[in-house]
């Protein structure tokens, strides 16, 4: 099977401003980036998701929030390929990963994956671990992938430090170095995965910021994280997800603000909590 999405342009900065309407339409209405569609995964007896519709637009960013188990990381990695699901659909532009015969590495390296733990490659530099991506999988040229490389990382702030290991920068420029390499592949979209919980404090806006610029530039994201005032900045939707289901979602104002469902005031109370206290 051909793979339409590959000549899709690749990732912000293509045919529309950021705020534009997107791109890419079927039938008068618009092809989401990324589609869940009734999708449901167990883990042996335990069901994690129970049915989750999703559908992210071009450009827009959703943030997912939940208590610790509610099933975000799943969702996400069910969205990348790296979990099976049980029932339902992905689909990436409009076209479902997640038949049998599908090729994961093909499809997966549509999207990008930002995780809690950085997960570089410790025995390469920060430039190999960018790099190394566009080069086996994606079949950039080693002078291409470098220069772009260098020129990502020094966007945002890592000039200089093509050439060190990951074990000599601070969490936050180790996660700002996964953002890069997760970025020179030109992905759809973007899936970050709690990128700022494993981070001292003090490190967490620097890696924020990023996250910032890359909504200001257009990047399709989802997004999971406990720091709301972040989800308030950057979210066009946030999905409340309770126990393997999306039980409120709506602009963060509604969500956040004004909660409607019993699960979603409680979970907000005890993060306000925790904050407190
Ligand atoms: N590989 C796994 N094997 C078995 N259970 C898992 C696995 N990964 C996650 N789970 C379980 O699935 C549920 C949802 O986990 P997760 O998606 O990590 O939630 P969240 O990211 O919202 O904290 C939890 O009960 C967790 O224990
Ligand atoms: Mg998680």
């Amino acid at each position: 099977m051909s793979t339409p999405g590959e000549d899709v342009p690749a990732g912000p900065g293509s045919a529309t401003t950021p705020d534009g309407p997107p791109t890419r339409t079927a039938g008068g209405s618009s092809v989401p980036v990324i589609e869940l569609r009734g999708v449901t995964k167990a883990y042996g007896d335990t069901p994690v998701l129970r049915g989750v519709d999703l559908a992210v637009h071009e450009h827009r960013a959703v943030v997912l929030i939940g208590a610790s188990g509610s099933g975000k990381s799943t969702l996400l990695r069910c969205a990348d390929l790296l979990e099976e699901i049980d029932d339902g659909d992905v689909l990436v532009d409009g076209e479902v990963i997640t038949e049998p015969g599908v090729r994961p590495l093909a499809t997966r390296r549509r999207l990008g994956m930002v995780f809690q733990a950085f997960n570089l490659f410790p025995h390469l530099t920060v430039l190999e671990n960018v790099t190394l991506s566009p080069v086996r999988v994606h079949g950039v040229t080693k002078a291409e992938a470098r220069d772009r490389g260098r020129e990502l990382l020094a966007r945002f702030g890592l000039a200089g430090r093509e050439d060190e290991y990951p074990d000599r920068l601070s969490g936050g420029q180790q996660q700002r170095v996964a953002i890069v390499r997760a970025i020179a592949t030109r992905p759809r979209a973007l899936l970050l995965d709690e990128i700022t919980s494993a981070l001292d404090p003090l490190l967490v806006g620097e890696v924020l910021e990023v996250v910032r610029e890359l909504k200001r530039e257009g990047m399709t994201m989802v997004i999971t994280t406990h720091e709301m005032q972040f989800a308030r900045e950057v979210a066009d939707e946030v999905c409340f997800l309770h126990e393997g289901r999306i039980v409120e979602r709506g602009p963060a104002s509604a969500v956040l603000g004004a909660p409607q469902q019993d699960e979603t005031r409680r979970f907000l109370a005890r993060l306000l909590d925790a904050r407190q206290g």
